[in-house]
Parts: structure tokens; C-alpha cells; sequence
């Protein structure tokens, strides 16, 4: 049987609620945008959440909100999902991409330092799959005038210093494709504790048009997210604890079984700092022969996958040159199978499979 790399937690509840959407005839701008808003702002511990189209449009949104544009340079994890770059190159800055440690696959606090220039406007730190960036450091590395952002695609749940991400930047961007903790097929959403950048960010969800004044100051595009969507994240926002513990407890399944891997130096696991909550989107591991596991376990009906991207390998940013931690990261890690319906027995039969090319 194939082991799925990742199987959205959705059922009864969610049909029931896109059933209702569905009969109510308010399909869009309706009121489950405002309702799973609420859930989302109440989640992150901020006043105010924008529910948009994906994660990527979060990420742009959040770019035009803070009018950062030509000349601007934007501080990016060299190791991300690229739309993280894509939303600074969009508003026409300049992502400017910095190695990550290694250790924590996040953002390099000293290389982040190095990397500020007078035109440095904003850092869009990611807490890569899951892991929370360390705020304190980030922030203690770049002028005060530089605005801090969270991509927070993956981070929704876990915390910093007992804080959760996506309240801790200037704006926090989630994600809830799919292989995210809570998922509305394709869904996003942008936080932040200020009510100007909220009327901003609505403002750029529709058009630019300020309905206030029925006038478009600067034009945008079309983000926003159906009540069919957003339906679908209520309950599943309602289940936000359950389907942490849920994640928590396979996430340590495989701590648990790759310890002695780990203590020999063979294997990478994931985990939070001290007193942080990894948000385990992802469990994500580094081998050094992960070519070769990727291959044979697929085979196998073990769905693996790699981790995320070297964007500065990419055609559109290789004139940056080398980032050594990033590219050595997306060589060696290896996302393990993780959703709700995984069993005991498919957790030893992942990691065997993972133990044999260590
Ligand atoms: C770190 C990060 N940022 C942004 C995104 C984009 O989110 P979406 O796929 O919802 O557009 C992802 C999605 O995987 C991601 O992992």
C-alpha cells in the first residue's frame, strides 16, 4: 500500500459547511469570509486577518500593502518555496537572497546582517516548514526602520517565545494549500496588528478599490477567496489544536525512531529551538544519499518528496551567485510522509526504508 505524503484532514464537517454555501447563494464576499477572518485573527493572537486566493497572493498583497517597489531590497531566505522571492520581484524590488543556517533551514542571522544596504526595506523571513525564526536575533541584525514580515505559508500554530507566528512581523502570510496544517484547497491569508495596513491589504484583495470612496488610489487585482473556501477553513480552524497534537505526535513518531540515526550523526532532524512550537507543516529530514532514498522509496510506494528550493539556483535569481548552506539543504532533505491517517506500522516502514541510505 502506498504510504501518501500528505492527506488533507477534511470530511463531514467541511461537506457540510460548502453544503450550506451552496444552498445560501452567496458563493463569494459573503459572510464565511468575515466568519473564518475571525478564526484566523483569533488563532494568531492579532485584531485583524484578510482571507486571500493562496499563499503566493498573501505574500504580494503584503508587498503592495507596505508600497515596496523599484530600488527597494527586499531580505529573502535563499532556501524557500520561491514565491517568496516572486512576491518581492512582482512589486518590482529586489529580493535579495540570503543564506539560511543549515541547522534550522531558516534565514542566517549573521548573514542577514551582512546583507543590509541603505536600501534595504523590509526582511520576509520564513519560518520554514514549520520552525519559528528567531525574532529576537532577526530583528537585533537589520536597522529599526527596516520592516519585519513573516512568510508564515507553513507556520500557522506554532510560536516563538510562546508568541505565535504570523503576529510577531509587520504582516504575517499563511498558506492553506492542501499539504498546509489547515487546508481550503487553495486559500490564504494575510495578518498584522495594524488597522491602516488592513484597510490597505482589503483595499489590494479587490481591485484597489476603496469602496469608501468608490476610487481606485493605485490599481491591484482580483485575490480574494470564495465563501465556498472559506466555509471549508471554519471547521477546520475549529479543529486548529487537534490537528497540531495530530502533528506533534507523528512529527515525534519519527524523532523517536530516527534518535539513534540522529546521535550517530547520519541524520538531521527536524526540531524547534528551546521553548519554541514547531508547527510541523512538513517533517522534513537531511541524509546525505537523498537522491537515491527519494528514488527507491517512491518506488516503493513510500511517498517522499524534497524539501523546498534553492531559489538562487533558478534562472531568474542565479546572477546572485552561491548560497553554500541553501544549496547543501536542498540537496539533503528529504519531507517524510505526514497526515492524520498514518499508523504506527507506517511510520516504522517509513523509517526503515529511510534507515537503509544512511
Ligand atoms: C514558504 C512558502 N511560502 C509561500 C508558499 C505559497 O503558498 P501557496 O501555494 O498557497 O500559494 C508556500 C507554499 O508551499 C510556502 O511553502
Amino acid at each position: 500500500m502506498t504510504i501518501r505524503l500528505g492527506l488533507p484532514d477534511v470530511g463531514a464537517e467541511e461537506a457540510a459547511a460548502v453544503a450550506e454555501v451552496l444552498a445560501s447563494g452567496h458563493l463569494t464576499m459573503g459572510p464565511k469570509v468575515g466568519e473564518f477572518e475571525c478564526e484566523i485573527a483569533g488563532a494568531v493572537g492579532v485584531p485583524y486577518a484578510v482571507a486571500v486566493a493562496n499563499g503566493t497572493a498573501a505574500l504580494h498583497l503584503a508587498a503592495m500593502a507596505l508600497q515596496l517597489g523599484p530600488g527597494d531590497e527586499v531580505i529573502v531566505p535563499a532556501y524557500t518555496f520561491p514565491a517568496t522571492a516572486n512576491a518581492v520581484a512582482l512589486v518590482g524590488a529586489t529580493p535579495v537572497l540570503v543564506d539560511v543556517d543549515p541547522a534550522t533551514m531558516n534565514l542566517d542571522i549573521e548573514a542577514v546582517y551582512r546583507a543590509v544596504t541603505p536600501r534595504t526595506k523590509a526582511v520576509l523571513a520564513v519560518h520554514l516548514f514549520g520552525n519559528p525564526v528567531d525574532w529576537e536575533a532577526l530583528a537585533s541584525a537589520v536597522p529599526p526602520e527596516v520592516q519585519l514580515l513573516e512568510d508564515a505559508a507553513g507556520a500557522l500554530g506554532a510560536t516563538w517565545r510562546g508568541m505565535q507566528c504570523g503576529s510577531l512581523g509587520v504582516l504575517g502570510c499563511f498558506s492553506f494549500h492542501p499539504r498546509k496544517t489547515v487546508t481550503t484547497g487553495e486559500g490564504g491569508a494575510v495578518t498584522t496588528h495594524s488597522e491602516e495596513l488592513d484597510a490597505a491589504l482589503r483595499r489590494f484583495r479587490h481591485h484597489g478599490i476603496d469602496m469608501a470612496k468608490a476610487d481606485i488610489p493605485q490599481p491591484s487585482t482580483n485575490y480574494r477567496l470564495s465563501d465556498i473556501q472559506c466555509a471549508i477553513g471554519i471547521p477546520q480552524m475549529r479543529r486548529l489544536p487537534e490537528l497540531l497534537a495530530m502533528r506533534r505526535r507523528i512529527a515525534a513518531g519519527y524523532t523517536e525512531r530516527l534518535a539513534e540515526l540522529e546521535a550517530a550523526g547520519k541524520v538531521v532532524v527536524p526540531r524547534a529551538a528551546e521553548g519554541d512550537v514547531h508547527g510541523y507543516q512538513a517533517y522534513v529530514i537531511q541524509i546525505d544519499n537523498r537522491d537515491e532514498a527519494l528514488t527507491t522509496l517512491r518506488a516503493e510506494g513510500i511517498e517522499v518528496q524534497i524539501g523546498t528550493y534553492a531559489v538562487n539556483l533558478m534562472t531568474a535569481y542565479k546572477e546572485q551567485g552561491s548560497r553554500p548552506g541553501a544549496e547543501a539543504v536542498f540537496r539533503r532533505a528529504l519531507a517524510l510522509p505526514l497526515h492524520s491517517q498514518l499508523t504506527d506500522d507506517d511510520l516504522d516502514r517509513v523509517v526503515a526504508g529511510v534507515a537503509r541510505f544512511v
